[in-house]
């Protein structure tokens, strides 16, 4: 039995009230994601199920239950509070997958300040640049991370407090540096948890964009409610399920599904700290028996390439359920998965600023491979024109995906970017920026996106970031760059680079170059080729036509060029 086992009948009856009624939920009452994962939890009798089972690269383990982890988001929350951060400030984590990550999390919602999780791999000008658009009062880090916040200590005033996690001597503590042992902090039972309601902002998660810097997405407290149900219909978590979301909380899937939607269910969930190895990744789930697992496409190509020896070697036979987000997830990969694990990955769509699933294969529905799905429940989701932005019904047609606005999970505004924000929002509908069509039963099928953005392994990275990047280096006098076909990351980063007088190409001054990103974006955003070009094609007015420079990658037509300044 599937926790909807009817999509039309579920499409039917479906009201984000009776969501709301499920959770004991009024209009005006205080609602607080902490809460609702935490004590929530608890008083529905679930405090001693375990809620995280956590393990690192040496295979060492820690759980905790939802009892456990009620009482640490308090004292975490308490600690917080002593130390001078108040409702509403920011509060940046910056960790890789340590339980502090998790705990924090909760811990920062509970006092009622807002959460800024950051990809820990982020070098320190992906960094700064969030935090100065924050505002971060506080950075919770680890050791390891402490040499890249130290570096921009001098630009970030506003940043009153580093809170390190694993570090006991305060000794070699620096200015504006804290330390924060869970072990020794006092275990509070209780905790006068902020009362905010559904409008009080939650979560910020920094997104890129064609241009500019990346953009804030604010998220608040009322998500809970599409996190909670979406999580439950589209994933079918239920009491007994293991679950584990491989995705890291710097990016939303790791918060949305890898925190609160699971969470807010009572469920059990697992996290691997750890980088990717088949083998890793299969021991990790015979050993904890997990059950449903959400992954990206990425991973499983991945997975594709390491073949099913390895598969054979693991007891897989826990697993009921698989789900992908991210990236266009290949009809191959769900024919590969069939074969290999007997059940399909079933693709989901969704965005940061949608805070929660849009579009899904239901466990309850025929999975078309190669298709995203059908809408969720209580979304109205559409296409509109490409270039009129009118909405249409036409089947078979390519148009821009757009939703209705008005569901719980949706962005509240783009920090300190309003206009931008507003823009989304065109005719009564908010546009996703991806391109897909409708087929005759009502399944959305991807096409490509909108804009120029590259999604690499999932992740979106912005070409306008890392041109601006690399055009601080001493070499560089011009640079565009464009996502590149990948077999595995489906795309991944290509500059193509004009050099200053006097600067000859080498291949040397290529690993510098890349190298040069790495450290100041990150691993993600460091170009994997650099062509090095006399020019840049050109508009009239300037802009760099990076659709030309696609177009020859990926082995499309130029289209019209006219306004093209140099033909290259
Ligand atoms: O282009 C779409 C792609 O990822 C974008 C959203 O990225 P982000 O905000 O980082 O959030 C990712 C995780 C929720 C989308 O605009 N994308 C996401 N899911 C899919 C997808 N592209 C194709 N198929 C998907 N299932």
């Amino acid at each position: 039995m599937h926790n909807i086992s009817s999509y039309e009948e579920t499409i039917e009856n479906f009201t984000w009230k009776s969501v709301e009624e499920e959770l004991g939920y009024k209009p005006g009452d205080t609602i607080n994601i902490g809460e609702y994962c935490t004590d929530r939890i608890c008083r529905l009798g679930m405090g001693k199920r375990k809620a995280l089972i956590w393990q690192d690269h040496s295979g060492n383990v820690k759980t905790w239950t939802f009892d456990q982890m009620r009482v640490d988001t308090n004292s975490i929350a308490w600690y917080l509070e002593n130390m001078g951060i108040k409702p509403g400030d920011r509060v940046c984590l910056f960790m890789d997958k340590v339980p502090e990550l998790y705990l924090g999390f909760l811990g920062i919602l509970k006092m009622g300040a807002i959460v800024q999780p950051l990809f820990s791999a982020f070098g320190t000008e992906s960094l700064e640049t969030r935090l100065e658009d924050a505002k971060t009062t506080a950075i919770i880090t680890q050791k390891k991370h402490l040499p890249k916040i130290r570096n921009i200590l001098k630009d970030t005033e506003y940043l009153k407090f580093i809170i390190i996690v694993d570090q006991k001597d305060e000794l070699h503590l620096k200015d504006r540096e804290h330390i924060l042992d869970i072990e020794n902090l006092p275990k509070l039972d209780h905790f006068h948890t902020y009362k905010s309601t559904a409008e009080t902002p939650s979560v910020l998660h920094y997104t890129s964009g064609t241009t500019g810097k990346p953009k804030g997405a604010q998220h608040v407290h009322y998500s809970v409610i599409s996190q909670y149900i979406t999580t439950k219909y589209s994933l079918d978590l239920k009491e007994d399920d293991i679950y584990w979301c491989t995705a890291d909380p710097g990016w939303v899937t790791g918060t949305s599904y890898g925190i609160i939607g699971p969470w807010a269910n009572g469920i059990t969930q697992c996290v691997l700290d750890s980088g990717f190895t088949a083998e890793g990744w299969y021991s990790f789930i015979e050993k904890h028996k997990i059950t449903v697992w959400y992954t990206a496409p990425t991973a499983i190509r991945a997975l594709m390439k390491e073949g099913e020896e390895v598969i054979k070697k693991h007891d897989l036979s826990s697993l009921r359920f698989l789900a992908s987000i991210g990236e266009p997830l290949n009809a191959e990969a769900v024919l590969w998965s069939d074969k290999v694990f007997g059940m399909k990955f079933h693709d989901t769509y969704w965005q940061t600023e949608t805070g929660s699933m849009v579009i899904s294969n239901y466990p309850c529905m025929k999975v078309k491979p190669g298709s995203m799905g059908k809408p969720f429940p209580g979304m109205e989701v559409g296409l509109v024109d490409i270039n009129t932005h009118e909405y249409f019904d036409k089947k078979g047609v390519v148009g821009i995906i757009a939703i209705k606005p008005g569901w719980p999970a949706m962005f509240r505004t783009y920090r300190n970017k309003k206009e931008m924000y507003d823009q989304k929002f065109v005719n009564g509908w908010y546009l996703c920026g991806d391109r897909a069509s409708i087929d005759e039963d009502g399944y959305f099928w991807f096409v490509g996106r909108d804009d120029d953005v590259i999604n690499t392994a999932g992740h979106l990275v912005g070409p306008f970031e890392i041109e601006s990047a690399l055009l601080e280096h001493p070499a560089v006098a011009e640079s565009a760059a464009i996502g590149k076909p990948d077999h595995i990351n489906m795309e991944v980063v290509k500059a193509f680079i004009a050099l200053k007088p006097g600067h000859e190409q080498s291949k040397m001054l290529e690993l510098e170059i890349m190298n040069f990103i790495r450290k100041k974006l990150s691993p993600l955003a460091m170009p994997q080729e650099i062509e090095f070009v006399k020019s840049l094609p050109k508009t009239r007015s300037g802009k760099i036509m990076r659709r030309v420079l696609k177009a020859k990658e990926w082995g499309e037509e130029i289209g019209d060029i006219s306004t093209l300044e140099n033909n290259m």
